[in-house]
């Protein structure tokens, strides 16, 4: 009978399968980001930033003069961004952001607006626009844990603090920015604090994901474990 044929079809249907998300979620300068691009280009799924979303309401916020400890008023002002991702550049109300929103105070913003869970909330139906077909590569803290739950492979990709410190003065450097070891410690021991102890949506690694250490791993060997892991699950 048709009902019956029709469910059939839907059901063996590869328009039923939920678009696949791989979460990758981690620590600031973890490296998560550069491995969360090159996964997305090499299977030519979606990228999702979600960490500029919170530098994004960090840098509008200042703008408008709205102090980041206010979280009414910064997740009023995260519901009137006009917001524009166009390959690697991001638009806020027709102004360029993508480095504006790159840098270290940018970094310090976007964590301390993230603590505001109605913040969060505005944020989260920005976030889930992003899953489309064929699918999606998400980089951030809560992306398997909160925002993509059902995502098909959660990753939670960390390297020691010294490590990621490291990384982050060489960066620096080769930006040809100043750059103090010391203060960029200090500072990812403030923010690891702040991104793991507050109240809504933690980082923390899933219960369903795997962990990546890459202290002793190159972006290149990083982006072949996550690749091996997704293709295991085909
Ligand atoms: O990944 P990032 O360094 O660009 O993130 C900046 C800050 O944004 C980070 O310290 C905490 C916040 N953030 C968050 O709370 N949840 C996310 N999914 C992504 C970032």
């Amino acid at each position: 009978n048709l009902p019956r044929l029709l469910r059939l079809f839907c059901q063996d249907s590869t328009m039923n399968k939920p678009i696949p998300v791989i979460a990758i979620d981690g620590p600031s300068a973890s490296g998560k980001g550069t491995v969360a691009q090159r996964v997305a280009t090499h299977l030519g799924f979606h990228y999702l930033d979600s960490g500029a979303l919170y530098r994004i309401v960090a840098l509008a916020s200042q703008q408008a003069g709205i102090a980041w400890s206010n979280a009414e008023a910064v997740a009023k002002c995260a519901k009137q961004l006009r917001l524009r991702f166009e390959n690697e550049q991001v638009w806020l109300n027709d102004q360029d952001v993508s480095e504006a929103i790159r840098s270290e105070a940018m970094g310090k913003g976007a964590s301390q607006v993230a603590v505001h869970q109605a913040l969060r909330q505005v944020l989260s139906s920005v976030q889930h626009d992003f899953r489309q077909a064929p699918g999606l590569v998400a980089d951030g803290r809560d992306m398997g844990t909160v925002i993509f739950p059902d995502a098909v492979l959660k990753v939670f990709l960390t390297a020691s603090t010294e490590v990621r410190a490291q990384r982050r003065y060489q960066q620096l450097l080769a930006k040809q920015q100043a750059a103090d070891y010391q203060a960029i410690l200090q500072d990812l021991l403030e923010r690891d604090a702040r991104d793991k102890n507050r109240a809504s949506a933690p980082l923390l690694m899933a219960n369903d994901g795997i962990l990546l250490e890459t202290d002793h791993l190159s972006i290149v060997e990083a982006v072949e474990r996550v690749l091996e892991n997704y293709q295991a699950l085909l």
